[in-house]
């Protein structure tokens, strides 16, 4: 580093901004190892604590995305559109989305994640589909990009380097929660896969990062703005995450449900949710007029089974089963699948996507350690939803699990988590806000 550490990290705690220079020698320390780990988590914590300005955030995701290779999809003509979910529980959109919008002529070169928390990610739920690959070298991840119009990889070790690091430190010295981090860590990885838009679905309520509306703004403004700053084209919509999305909960049933949603038997709110950001996605790339345009294509595509091929062609370059193609079956299924019962009737007054989202962890679909292994069978599939009218005995959900133990233990918190009462409540609005 050419500055000394301790002085720019001064500067910050003591509220003061960082020039670019600055900054970009403090991401050079975090790839090179001579910015040390304490004075990393110092770092991280006074930006944590004082925050950055627009034009801080911008240089360190500038410098972040700039720490490892940065794609340019040479061969591809297309505009490249990618969309980003802060994470949610059921949330599948982007296996839908992918193909539905490569369908509409618009290249979609997705790095997605691993779960967090209770939160599913995209890759775990890929690891579900029978020999689907996501470890592609950055070459292949092109010309699958280049042949159907979408690819969908891990992120590997040279895409923005400085990311691993600093969300390894962040994860465990209490400096996750802070805008310009999340801003950057997110963007950062995004930029570096050469893309010309983003759409990002910031997700708020009970089972989001984002719990309160005006945080989740707040970091929909941020992202807006630094990946503008950035020069890429973005939009952003706020959405529900007070409920779960569609019916499956966790990740082979995830699969499954997106299967059966290419074949036209899709969810309302999954439809609503995949119809809503692929309509900006198209807006981004310029391929429709307007919403209404776009929504209609989307609609046409997936009706005509323009999806389906699209879905097919990427399974085959990815190394996919074609089976579940005709036969969902071939998925496999958990070895325990037990209902769980209304205890009375009445209607469902409440699903609570965390305590969901959490019993599918505990049930081995998600990781309480980085270095447990998913089951890729468990899960929940809900029956029903908030506002359902129900009778005594019906299947409210059904827990699928690695043995009758753990079905049991699942079932009872299931039945904790969608009361049944008096009042027929209805779901909010799930798209909250636009920002386009
Ligand atoms: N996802 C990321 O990639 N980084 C964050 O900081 C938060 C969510």
């Amino acid at each position: 580093m050419q500055h000394h550490p301790a002085r720019l990290i001064a500067k910050k705690r003591d509220g003061g901004d960082l020039t670019a220079a600055e900054i970009q020698d403090l991401v050079s320390g975090v790839v090179d190892g001579t910015l040390g780990d304490a004075q990393l988590g110092a770092f991280l914590m006074a930006v944590c604590c004082n925050g950055m300005t627009a034009t801080e955030t911008a240089a360190l995701t500038l410098a972040m995305r700039d720490s490892g290779r940065v794609l340019e999809h040479a061969q591809v003509a297309k505009p490249k559109i990618d969309k980003h979910s802060t994470g949610g529980v059921g949330d599948k959109v982007s296996l839908l989305l992918a193909p539905l919008v490569a369908a509409a002529g618009v290249a979609v070169p997705m790095v997605s994640g691993r779960g967090l928390g209770h939160t599913g990610g995209t890759i775990d739920k890929l690891a579900a589909l029978p020999g689907y690959r996501t470890d592609l070298s950055l070459e292949r991840f092109s010309q699958v990009v280049e042949q159907c119009g979408y690819a969908m990889m891990a992120p590997s070790a040279d895409l923005a380097p400085a990311d691993r690091r600093m969300y390894a430190t962040r994860d465990i010295s209490g400096t996750v929660e802070s805008i310009p981090l999340i801003t950057s860590s997110i963007l950062s990885k995004k930029l570096a896969e050469g893309i010309d838009g983003l759409v990002m679905d910031v997700k708020c309520g009970r089972a989001a990062f984002m719990v309160e509306e005006h945080d989740a703004v707040a970091l929909m403004e941020g992202l807006v703005a630094t990946g503008r700053q950035a020069g890429i084209k973005m939009a952003a919509l706020l959405t529900d995450m007070d409920h779960p999305l569609g019916l499956a909960l966790g990740n082979g049933l995830e699969v499954a449900e997106v299967l059966a949603a290419i074949e036209g038997e899709c969810p309302a709110d999954l439809r609503e949710l995949t119809l809503a950001l692929g309509a900006e996605m198209l807006l981004l790339a310029g391929v429709a007029k307007d919403t209404e345009a776009a929504r209609a294509t989307l609609e046409r595509l997936w009706r005509d089974g323009v999806v389906r091929q699209v879905f097919r062609h990427n399974l085959e370059l990815q190394g996919g089963d074609l089976r579940v193609l005709d036969d969902a079956t071939a998925l496999g299924k958990a070895r325990v699948v037990l209902p769980v019962e209304a205890p009375r009737s009445g209607h469902v007054v409440d699903v609570d996507p965390l305590v969901l989202g959490q019993i599918v962890v505990d049930l081995g679909g998600g990781r309480r350690q980085p270095t447990d292994v998913i089951d890729p069978h468990v899960g929940i599939v809900l029956k029903h939803v908030l506002g359902d009218t129900v009778r005594t005995g019906d299947a409210l959900a059904f827990v699928h699990a690695r043995d009758a133990a753990s079905a049991n233990a699942a079932a009872s918190r299931v039945l904790a988590a969608m009361p049944i009462g008096e009042e027929r409540k209805k779901r909010g609005p799930l798209v909250r806000r636009r920002l386009g």
